[in-house]
């Protein structure tokens, strides 16, 4: 390998500046030089790079977004567009990719690898849902964004006696919702991973409140179903929970990411070069049993983590 592409492909997520910095230093200690690929898949399409240096990615690390800027590109599927990026990137002289993203810009690396580019996936989204890892860059810091914003809306809610709705991100994914669930000490968590049907929910906020509370937390993952739909039948099947609704949104994909995160995106990027230099291709990093490992695109399917069943009790255990 003498020369990587590095882009960043999808939805942004914070810690993928810091992984762009990682994969770029690391890279250049190593000896190998990096060209930066704009805008993701588009940016090869568009022909749109820039050379990378140590100091081109100084004073990164700390902030949200992607400082290649990122997209989802439709046209990157079709074949003839990815053999068009590869003579892209091989006019650049590069021999190796690095992709950070999530599972769709995983899929592109994976047509790419079979069409003769190496490639590496660095897995970076907020939902902490793909293949071939326990954790994705961006997942650590959008959980504390979401207990930083409950911990604000449970004053109001305390204060107010009211239940407090709040839909949170992680598409067909329930991490973001039961981790912050736990670590807010949300009375209830809906994940897409488990049933709870509205009169559920509204059995379960009764008999919390028979027994003395006079304020609740809802998180609501976008994948079970909409905040507004919990929203709409708890003011209209009870009589005095008094409900708000918050959709938290795009707060959760920006901002500076966690120690954790930064921590993560470092290691990755670590792996990802030695793994491309020891001529480990087309594989995703990732951290499997707590280890950080470079699993090939076909087997990273036998690895896809669930969401812990014994975590998701507790919270409902403790939120009583
Ligand atoms: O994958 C990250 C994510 O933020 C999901 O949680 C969410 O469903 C989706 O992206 C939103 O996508 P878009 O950026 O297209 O609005």
């Amino acid at each position: 390998i003498h020369k990587i592409g590095v882009l960043t492909s999808g939805g942004d997520s914070p810690g993928m500046n810091a992984v762009i910095r990682g994969v770029t230093r690391y890279a250049l200690y190593k000896g190998i030089a990096v060209e930066g690929i704009l805008r993701g898949y588009e940016g090869l399409l568009r022909e749109e790079s820039i050379p990378l240096d140590r100091r081109s990615v100084g004073e990164i690390i700390h902030r949200g977004g992607t400082m290649l800027k990122t997209a989802r590109s439709e046209e990157f599927k079709q074949v003839s567009a990815q053999h068009r990026g590869i003579q892209y990137l091989r006019s650049k002289g590069v021999d190796g990719l690095v992709v950070i993203g999530g599972d769709g810009s995983m899929k592109g690396a994976e047509c790419l690898g079979k069409l003769g580019m190496p490639t590496i996936t660095i897995p970076g989204t907020i939902d902490n849902d793909m293949a071939g890892t326990e954790y994705t860059i961006g997942f650590d810091t959008a959980v504390n964004t979401v207990l930083d914003a409950v911990n604000r809306i449970r004053d109001t809610a305390f204060s107010h006696d009211r239940v407090a709705i709040v839909e949170v991100m992680g598409r067909q994914a329930g991490f973001i919702a039961l981790h912050a669930g736990i670590a807010c000490g949300a009375e209830i968590v809906l994940v897409p991973e488990k049933n709870i049907t509205l009169p559920e929910i509204k059995k379960r906020l009764v008999a919390s409140h028979q027994q003395g509370k006079t304020s609740s937390i809802i998180i609501v993952a976008e994948g079970a179903m909409t905040g507004e739909e919990v929203y709409q039948y708890i003011k209209e099947n009870t009589a005095n929970m008094n409900p708000s609704l918050t959709v938290l949104g795009y707060i959760q994909r920006g901002g500076a990411p966690t120690a954790r995160d930064v921590m993560m995106a470092s290691v990755f990027s670590e792996k990802a070069i030695d793994s491309l230099i020891h001529g480990v291709e087309n594989a995703i990093i990732g951290l499997v049993h707590c280890e950080v490992v470079a699993t090939p695109y076909e087997a990273a399917q036998q690895y896809k983590f669930a969401i812990n069943n014994d975590m998701y009790n507790l919270v409902h255990a403790l939120g009583q």
